[in-house]
């Protein structure tokens, strides 16, 4: 079977879903690799190394459309709301799409993609299971957020980060708080503290005291206790209005105190909370900054706006949006990563074999034979449930 990477086309996208050194894994299990001219070019993989390295170049996106059977992508139609679209006409059936294809955004472009007869498979929806860590983008994603968060309230504070004790005085180290001590929270406290400042962390599921306290943060204890704080798959549970009334209260204090808070609060399928009230961000000193890393989706913060950098009342809010593609280079070399180590699992002697009894499989199947399969995907967007095993 031929695997197919073309260029990403959503606007500043810098990722690709296949870099060269992971060809190799491919065409040694029986695939061949065809790749867009360019398409790693903006990650910093020029076309010559996936050459080296044995996969083809095509022309032309509309080749890679024609020729592939399985299509890799990072942001495919769902998650690419700019020009996913346009990719629509390219997919026929029986052809297999690989990607982020926001499975809980909007049913219609679940249903669009459905309707090309794809088969489609969601990296969001891969189960959080030990045999599945290598194949966990929104983990790699997530971690590379993390981080980058970090460096972007480093560049916007009037501050340094590390305590300095120097001839000319002695520099205090800069407050940095997270809330939500996820994969992209956990991150951020690490580069934090490599940075030299004092990270602190609150997080609604008590499991996170122990990761914050392990890499050197503070864990913020809060006197509230959330119901049944975690599901089965390791993600926190929405929680009711009364909850948040009473978090934003609580966190008002340790937000106002801290030069820097990163905000990675968020409940799969849900909007994210709103934790940090207008108020509260009037009570940080000016020059503090946040960064919003749930922008994309509504924010954490009362005063983001998704995709921008703004100031109100000398705190700067950071609410960039799609910030993994900002560090494209190793970005891409962990989806690539992921993606093999799914595309692996999926697949035997360069054939793909579509096992509906292997958990991996079916919770990441999104669409097959014209129809959204997806049972999760499914009762959230309140469709009846398929009758039918698809096979
Ligand atoms: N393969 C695996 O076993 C595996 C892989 C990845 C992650 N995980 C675990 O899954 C968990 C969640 O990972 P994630 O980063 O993808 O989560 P996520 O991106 O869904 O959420 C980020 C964090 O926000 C927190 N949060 C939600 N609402 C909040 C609120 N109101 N106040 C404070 N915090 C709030 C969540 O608890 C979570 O820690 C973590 O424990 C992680 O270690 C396990």
């Amino acid at each position: 079977m031929i695997v197919g990477v073309p260029k990403e086309t959503f606007p500043g996208e810098r990722r690709v879903a296949l870099v060269p050194v992971a060809v190799p894994n491919l065409t040694k299990a029986g695939f061949e690799v065809l790749v867009e001219a360019g398409a790693g070019t903006s990650a910093g993989y020029p076309d010559s190394d996936y050459q080296e390295k044995g996969a083809r170049l095509a022309a032309s996106r509309a080749e890679v459309f024609q020729s592939a059977e399985i299509i890799l992508q990072v942001l495919s139609h769902g998650s690419n709301d700019a020009t996913g679209k346009d990719d629509l006409p390219l997919l026929r059936r029986g052809q297999t799409v690989i990607g982020f294809l926001r499975p809980f955004g909007s049913l219609e472009a679940a249903q669009e993609l459905a309707s090309t007869g794809a088969t489609s498979f969601s990296v969001e929806l891969m189960p959080r299971i030990t045999r599945a860590q290598s194949m966990d983008a929104l983990s790699s994603m997530a971690t590379i957020c993390g981080y980058k968060a970090v460096l972007l309230a480093a560049d916007r504070l009037p501050r340094m980060f590390p305590m300095l004790t120097t001839a000319a005085g002695t520099i205090t180290p800069a407050r940095v708080f997270i809330i939500g001590a996820g994969v992209a929270g956990l991150q951020a406290i690490s580069t934090a503290r490599r940075l030299g400042a004092v990270a602190s962390a609150y997080d609604l599921r008590p499991a996170a005291r122990e990761q914050v306290q392990s890499l050197g943060g503070r864990f913020i204890e809060l006197p509230l206790e959330a119901k049944d704080a975690q599901d089965a798959r390791g993600y926190a549970r929405q929680q009711d209005d009364t909850f948040f009334q009473r978090q934003r209260e609580l966190l008002g204090n340790v937000v106002a105190e801290s030069d820097v808070v990163i905000s990675a609060a968020v409940v799969p399928g849900k909007k994210p909370p709103v934790l940090i009230m207008r108020e509260m961000v009037e009570r940080m000193a000016p020059g503090s900054v946040i960064v919003d890393l749930a922008s994309e989706r509504g924010g954490n913060c009362e005063l983001t706006k998704a995709g921008e950098r703004i100031v109100d009342h000398g705190v700067t809010i950071i609410g960039y949006i799609n910030v993994a593609s900002t560090v494209p280079y190793h970005a891409s070399q962990m989806y690539a990563k992921n993606l093999t180590a799914f595309l692996l699992h999926l697949g035997k002697d360069g054939n793909l074999q579509l096992n509906m009894e292997d958990e991996i499989s079916r919770e990441t199947l999104l669409t097959r034979g014209g129809e959204v399969v997806n049972a999760r995907v499914r009762e959230f967007f309140s469709l009846p449930a398929l009758t039918a095993v698809v096979k």
